[in-house]
């Protein structure tokens, strides 16, 4: 099995304190640190841009995971790699027949490349790109919110994405998103993910260092 990875969502820090949120999180074992970009028309939200990624980011060596739930991705790609990114992850439903074009624009900036699909898209829908993508990221709720439930029938698709992966024989980060606990945390693991993403898990437990131990070790 591979390394498994911890990458807490911002979106359930304080935003009022971020740079020592990112700080708190990194010291106390975070491997990834994911940053939900939302645009309130992709996804009925607003959270933060790229000015904010640029001012967090000397306070954390963390790999900065960026998933942008924007329309129209492949315009702001490069102020998102300017601003720090390690990792920008696109949505399938976002970009369409521009999947492999926008992929390829991501990489050409120095920066990791991932996809990401919503629960009801079939991981079928990315399989052009996959030769193509750093890390595939399957979304455990639809993409909007922190704190909510996570969507059972995801599951299998972990285990598909899984085998699409070990299929190519290429190093791919299979990364889930949303509503994970420590109770559904094993699950997720067994089904093939090795890059776990938590908002509330992490952030509404006052013992930090902890909850990020046992999300990686259970
Ligand atoms: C949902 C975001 C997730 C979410 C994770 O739109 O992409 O990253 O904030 O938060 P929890 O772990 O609270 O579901
Ligand atoms: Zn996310």
């Amino acid at each position: 099995m591979k390394n498994i990875k911890i990458a807490p969502s911002i979106l359930s820090a304080d935003f009022s304190k971020m740079g020592q949120e990112v700080a708190d999180i990194t010291a106390n074992g975070a491997d990834y640190i994911h940053l939900d970009v939302m645009d309130g028309n992709f996804v009925p939200n607003f959270s933060f841009g790229q000015k904010l990624i640029k001012e967090i980011r000397p306070y954390s060596k963390a790999v900065f995971d960026t998933h942008l739930m924007i329309l129209n991705p492949w315009k702001y790609i490069e102020e998102f790699a300017k601003a720090g990114s390690d990792i920008i992850t696109i949505h399938k439903e976002a970009c369409g027949e521009r999947l492999l074009d926008t992929v390829k624009a991501v990489k050409s900036l120095g920066v990791k490349a991932g996809v990401v699909i919503n629960p009801d898209t079939p991981v079928d829908a990315i399989k052009d790109v996959i030769d193509e993508i750093d890390l595939l990221l399957l979304m455990s709720v639809f993409p909007g919110f922190g704190g909510q439930k996570f969507i059972e029938y995801v599951l299998p698709k972990i285990e598909q994405a899984s085998a699409l992966i070990k299929s190519t024989g290429r190093n791919i980060d299979l990364e889930v998103d949303g509503g994970i606990t420590l109770e559904n945390v094993k699950a997720v693991k067994d089904a093939g993910a090795n890059v776990i993403v938590a908002g509330s898990t992490v952030f509404n437990c006052p013992d930090r260092a902890k909850v990020i131990k046992e999300l990686r070790e259970i």
